[in-house]
């Protein structure tokens, strides 16, 4: 194999690797999500509760460290506000995969 294709293949690994890397942590997010039960206040795609804002473009209005916020200490935005603080309660990678498939939603 020539030097060019080699450099292609790689670029194409390369790619796939990220894409699917993306691909994963949004739907680790997604099973976050539901195992948490944050649809018992909000709804997502037409399904849950209307407790809290429906996060269905959530992404187009809050940036991934305003959300990451929210959920480890919502009190931070608002002091009175009826969503649980889940800083202890959920781990730190579940968090960030919640993180980015939420403000991934645009
Ligand atoms: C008991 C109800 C309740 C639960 C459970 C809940 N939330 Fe919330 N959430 C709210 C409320 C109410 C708000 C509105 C913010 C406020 O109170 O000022 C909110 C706001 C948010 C926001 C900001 C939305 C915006 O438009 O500003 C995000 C993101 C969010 N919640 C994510 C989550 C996630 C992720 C979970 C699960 C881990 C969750 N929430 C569980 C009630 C809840």
């Amino acid at each position: 194999m020539d030097k060019p294709n080699t450099v292609l293949l790689s670029l194409a690994v390369i790619a796939i690797a990220a894409a699917s890397a993306a691909c994963s942590s949004s739907s680790k997010g997604a099973e976050v999500f539901r195992r948490e039960k944050c649809m018992d206040c909000h709804t997502l795609k037409g399904e849950g509760g209307a407790v809290g804002p429906n996060l269905t473009r959530v992404g187009s209005k809050r940036s991934r460290d305003y959300i990451i916020q929210q959920i480890k200490d919502p009190k931070t935005h608002n002091p009175n506000t009826e969503m649980p603080s889940y800083g202890s309660r959920i781990p730190e990678q579940d968090i960030n995969a919640l993180a980015d498939y939420l403000s991934g939603l645009k």
